[in-house]
């Protein structure tokens, strides 16, 4: 049996999709049953509470063989995550999946990124079996800005000219199931991307091809962006998104990697595919 977190949300809803259509048998944490009447329909036992509850995750990952680990950013995320993998091995689970990120390396200054890595550094020094999947910035991130695209042809994001190897949910959600469910993955680090490096006029371009309009993308400076978003995330949080979009517009990466493809066997969805597939949400 495999034990999910985050099940309701981008990923791990498109991993317990996955998971689903190969049969396994799951329990979910999650923590309003009414967002999870699908996957109580498709047979997944809930278990309903916050990460932070010990006595909700040991009746979670009670016999549980393996788990999977996603919590969204936050100031408490790094605190729960070595908790949940405290129980992981107290409760016998043998394998742990952990959603982190591409930026998540030993050298990493931004809050985010750091976070991740101390969490893969504790798992790494636990004991458990361990996958770490990294996936680069989400395509699905685009559809915060679905309203702008489709009314005014233009999207403004505080990236600069930064550059991603967006990969779209669904392939990352392919990853996570098929690293739960299959053998051989045990002590694997998996960077994962799309199919090209790009900057956020290239990804405006790819719109402005399948929408058959022009799309812009304006970059957005970083002061307005904090002002829109403050109240609306946690200070914490505002400040640690704020660090990780000024790395991307700063940084940014270089290269694409195939570990999608060697693992799945098929090339991952392109930002044409991805728009193309939303046709009715951006156009
Ligand atoms: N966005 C990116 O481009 C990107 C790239 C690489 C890595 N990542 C990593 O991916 C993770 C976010 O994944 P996502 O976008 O799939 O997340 P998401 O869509 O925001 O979903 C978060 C999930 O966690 C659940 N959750 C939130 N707080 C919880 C709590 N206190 N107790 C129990 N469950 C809780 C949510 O449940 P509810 O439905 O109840 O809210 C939801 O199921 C982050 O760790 C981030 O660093 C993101």
């Amino acid at each position: 049996m495999i034990f999910l977190t985050g099940a309701t949300g981008k990923i791990g809803g498109e991993t317990a999709r996955q998971l689903i259509e190969k049969g396994a048998s799951l329990r979910a944490l999650v923590r309003d049953e009414s967002k999870a009447a699908d996957l109580k329909a498709a047979g997944v036992e809930l278990v309903v509470g916050d990460i932070a509850d010990a006595e909700t995750l040991r009746t979670g990952l009670s016999g549980a063989q393996r788990a999977f680990l996603l919590l969204p950013n936050g100031e408490h995320q790094e605190a729960n995550e070595k908790q949940f993998t405290d129980l992981c091995r107290e409760l016998g689970v043998k394998h742990l999946v952990k959603m982190s990120s591409m930026e998540a390396v030993a050298h990493a200054e931004t809050p985010i990124p750091r976070a991740h890595w101390a969490v893969e550094e504790y798992i790494r020094g636990s004991g458990l079996d361990w996958t770490m999947v990294k996936p680069n910035f989400f395509m699905q991130n685009l559809m915060a800005s679905a309203a702008l695209i489709k009314e005014k042809r233009m999207f403004s994001l505080p990236m600069g000219d930064g550059t991603t190897g967006m990969a779209d949910a669904r392939d990352i959600g392919a990853v996570c199931a098929e690293v739960l469910t299959a053998d051989g993955h045990a002590g694997q680090s998996y960077e994962i991307t799309g199919p090209e490096v790009i900057t956020f006029h290239e990804a405006a371009q790819r719109f402005s091809e399948v929408l058959g309009e022009p799309v812009k993308y304006v970059p957005m400076p970083m002061d307005k962006f904090r002002e829109r978003m403050t109240g609306v995330l946690q200070p914490w949080h505002l400040n640690a998104v704020c660090e990780l979009f000024r790395e991307i517009a700063e940084i940014g990466i270089d290269h694409t990697t195939d570990t999608f493809k060697r693992l799945i066997g098929r090339d991952p969805i392109s930002l044409r595919q991805f728009v193309g597939d939303h046709l009715a949400l951006f156009k």
